[in-house]
């Protein structure tokens, strides 16, 4: 296998530098962090050994000299994802440089995806929503698919830890995009709008008591349906903390991410009401699949617990892995249920230090 050059973009941010390091030690990468911060840049090069380069994605040239013999693009530029310019996964598809990135949007994941026949015909995959939500929970899902001759229903759970220390002002700029699409529960073969929306539930450890989880949707799930024949899929989301979580809504509903200053004033806010003992700063995602295999009635639950960054990590350091060693070869623009490998990814994950379990049982 050949060595292959990965810039990192907003590779000395709070996710991207979570990304660097983890693909510093690999022995397939050569990497280049980068960032519109040339001092920056050049001190986590340093300690990392690596290049550094400077990039700023609203910039024609400054992506077109970042790019030089690149072979792999991870873009980890701080959000909103939302309206954000096209630029940088247009000219890689151009350069022919494969492109992945952690938005959470489900607006930019619709532009992204109409650049899937340029992608196709310079031969380059550039895969959008990789991250903890979206990202993970649909790879999980799509694992499961050939365990299940009819696969009944899956409810999608994310949740947040109440100690949001690590959550940075532009993730919370994005989360107000993402709190603003509409909630869908896919039924009777179509997406609907959910009946009730409210569930209680008790997650076990580290979340120790009952949860309030609401329905929510991204871009990433909308596919689920078209990719495998299942009869209900619902996604829920939520804060262990239920002040908190209420706090959030409202701070977003009523425009403070909308400045810098409201944005840190939210978060401050939060981080305060996150300080409890109970407090974690794991996210949880937990998915309950049911379905009939060799005609037997299956319940799966599959957890995930880890520090919410280091999981938004994981998953675009896993496809890059997965890519470098030609796992992925579907060219064009996707989201990551289309074309991730699941059951690879989901062994990979599981050799990383979080905390993963599935459980199957019969019924
Ligand atoms: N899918 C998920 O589960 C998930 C979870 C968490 C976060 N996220 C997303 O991850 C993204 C990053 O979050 P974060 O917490 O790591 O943000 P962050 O700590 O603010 O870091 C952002 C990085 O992007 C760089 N940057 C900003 N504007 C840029 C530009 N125009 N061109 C090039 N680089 C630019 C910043 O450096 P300079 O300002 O110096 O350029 C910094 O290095 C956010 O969009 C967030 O929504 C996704």
């Amino acid at each position: 296998m050949n060595e292959q050059k990965v810039l990192v973009v907003g590779g000395y941010g709070t996710v991207g530098s979570l990304v660097s390091e983890l693909l510093a030690t690999d022995e397939y990468i050569e990497l280049v962090v980068a960032g519109r911060n040339e001092s920056k840049a050049r001190k986590l090069a340093q300690t990392l050994q690596c290049e550094w380069r400077t990039i700023d994605i609203s910039n024609a040239p400054s992506i077109s000299s970042a790019l030089q013999d690149i072979d792999v693009i991870i873009n980890c530029f701080s959000g909103p994802f939302t309206h954000a310019p096209l630029l940088l996964p247009e000219l890689a598809a151009q350069a022919g440089i494969h492109y992945l990135d952690v938005a959470g949007s489900y607006e930019y994941a619709e532009r992204f995806l109409k650049l899937n026949p340029l992608a196709a015909k310079n031969k380059v995959t550039l895969i959008t929503a990789l991250g903890a939500s979206p990202g993970i929970p649909g790879i999980a899902l799509m694992s499961a698919k050939d365990d299940f001759e009819v696969f009944e229903s899956a409810n999608v759970m994310f949740v947040l830890g109440a100690k949001i220390d690590g959550i940075s002002a532009s993730s919370l700029k994005e989360l107000k995009y993402m709190f603003a699409v509409k909630p869908l529960v896919w039924r009777d073969d179509q997406w609907m709008p959910p009946k009730d929306s409210d569930r209680k539930e008790y997650l076990g450890k580290p979340f120790e008591k009952g949860i309030y989880l609401g329905i929510s949707l991204t871009r990433d799930l909308l596919i689920i349906p078209e990719l495998i024949q299942i009869n209900e899929l619902s996604f829920w989301s939520g804060s262990q903390s239920t002040s908190q979580g209420i706090a959030m809504l409202l701070g977003l509903k009523l425009g403070l991410t909308k400045s810098d200053r409201g944005a840190q004033f939210l978060l401050n806010v939060l981080k305060r009401m996150g300080q409890a003992k109970w407090a974690t700063s794991d996210a949880l995602i937990k998915l309950e699949l049911m379905g009939t295999n060799r005609g037997i009635g299956q319940k799966r639950t599959i957890k995930i617990y880890c520090e919410e960054n280091y999981m938004t990590a994981l998953a675009p350091v896993i496809i890059c892995q997965q890519l470098i060693e030609e796992k992925i070869v579907k060219h064009g623009a996707f989201v990551p249920p289309e074309v991730i490998p699941a059951g690879d990814f989901m062994d990979r994950l599981g050799n990383f230090p979080i905390r993963y379990s599935v459980k199957t049982e019969d019924i």
